[in-house]
């Protein structure tokens, strides 16, 4: 029996497929490369020592997701394969429902079809949008969602909710995860964007480099204690065991549970900066400018439904996640193109 890891390729992905490596399961991989590069999970078969099957494919594509269930024993989906840069999916819309939305339909009516019924969805803390004050818990109002990319996970928790509705056998974890940053500690896997950075980690770690001159700080008026946003950042390592422990759920329930992924911390955008800036010893040059449509002043978890669900916490410091970073984007200057 294996776990199918679609959009395995990318950034939370790779370090999802070590840690299930790492755990002992099986795995198959697909991606269709859309914002990733084989190099990635060369690199994951390099740290884990293992191999498996990974097939170039597209969540949209009916045809080729059934020969995949087909010829491995599939018993649940951790379902990463998605767009998403928030201010593209204001620019194209229809893309991200057709790709994000219409692939997740297509992909779980495949399963179904196949007898595989239980996923493992990565949702987002955008689906609380702007209406909730943190610590924000699971059973709190979602939906007030400022852009196309919240809305298609918005969308997608309902449709998972009401595919278990319909049918005992669904088995759906719907993971909300907060602000994902740092690497594998080997340095040899981590976030390698395309173009210039929209989030703050790789845009801080590419200003200490020299790649780009300075840090703009997105408002220093908000109702925190210095004024700059506040988020939940989360090292995708904790994140990735996050998902073992998910799948180990998705085995054992039916029905749908939405769980936050997070620490439970907030920490501003000055205090990333500096914990990076100490971690490593570098410089992170940086101007205060506007703030950037769409942002809320405060984000951050309220953590205990996964620690009493999945018997998960996450254990990383910021400290650790800018070491990371750092380590993952001074060893790979040109991410994976080297
Ligand atoms: P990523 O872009 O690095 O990984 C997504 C992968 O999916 C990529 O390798 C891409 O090529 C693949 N993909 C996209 N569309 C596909 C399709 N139609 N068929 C097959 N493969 C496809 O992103 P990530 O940061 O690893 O995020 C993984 C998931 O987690 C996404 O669904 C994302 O929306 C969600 N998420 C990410 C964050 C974050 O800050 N990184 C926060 C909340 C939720
Ligand atoms: N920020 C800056 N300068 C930058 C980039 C970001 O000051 O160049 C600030 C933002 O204003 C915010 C904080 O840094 O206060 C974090 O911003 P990110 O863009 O890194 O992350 P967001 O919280 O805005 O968004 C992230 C994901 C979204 C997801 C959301 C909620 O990028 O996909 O978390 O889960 F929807």
């Amino acid at each position: 029996m294996a776990i199918l890891i679609t959009g395995g390729c990318g950034y939370i992905g790779s370090h999802t497929c070590i840690e299930m490596l790492q755990a002992g399961y099986d795995i198959v991989v697909i991606d269709n490369y859309y914002n990733s590069k084989p190099e990635a999970l060369r690199r994951v078969k390099e740290l884990s020592g293992k191999e498996f099957p990974f097939y170039e494919c597209d969540i949209r594509d009916a045809e080729g997701l059934k020969k995949i269930f087909a010829a491995h024993k599939i018993e649940a989906v951790i379902h990463f394969a998605g767009l998403k840069a928030v201010g593209e999916s204001v620019r194209i819309p229809l893309t991200y429902y057709d790709n994000n939305v219409g692939g997740t339909v297509t992909l779980c009516q495949v399963m179904s079809e196949m007898g595989c019924k239980r996923m493992v969805f990565s949702s987002s803390a955008t689906v609380y949008g702007n209406a909730n004050t943190s610590p924000l818990t699971e059973d709190m109002p979602t939906g007030a969602v400022t852009n196309a990319y919240g809305r298609t996970k918005f969308m997608i928790e309902g449709i998972l909710h009401d595919l278990c509705n319909s049918d005992p056998e669904w088995s759906a974890v719907i993971l909300r995860y907060f602000n994902p940053i740092g690497a594998h500690i080997s340095g040899r896997i981590g976030e390698d964007p395309n173009g210039i950075p929209n989030n703050l980690m790789p845009y801080v770690s590419q200003v200490a480099i020299g790649k780009l001159s300075q840090l703009s700080v997105f408002g220093d008026d908000y109702d925190t204690p210095d004024g700059t946003g506040v988020r939940d950042y989360i090292h995708v390592v904790d994140l990735a065991k996050g998902h073992v422990k998910a799948v180990d759920y998705a085995l054992a329930h039916t029905g749908d549970e939405a769980i936050n992924l997070g620490t439970g911390n907030g920490c501003s955008v000055l205090q990333l900066v500096n914990a990076f800036k100490a971690a490593n010893g570098v410089d992170v040059p940086y101007v205060v400018a506007p703030r950037r449509p769409g942002d809320i002043g405060t984000c951050f978890s309220d953590p205990s439904k996964a620690a009493r669900l999945l018997g998960w916490k996450a254990e990383k410091t910021v400290e650790d996640m800018c070491r990371d970073s750092w380590r993952w984007q001074s060893q790979n200057p040109k991410g994976y193109d080297e």
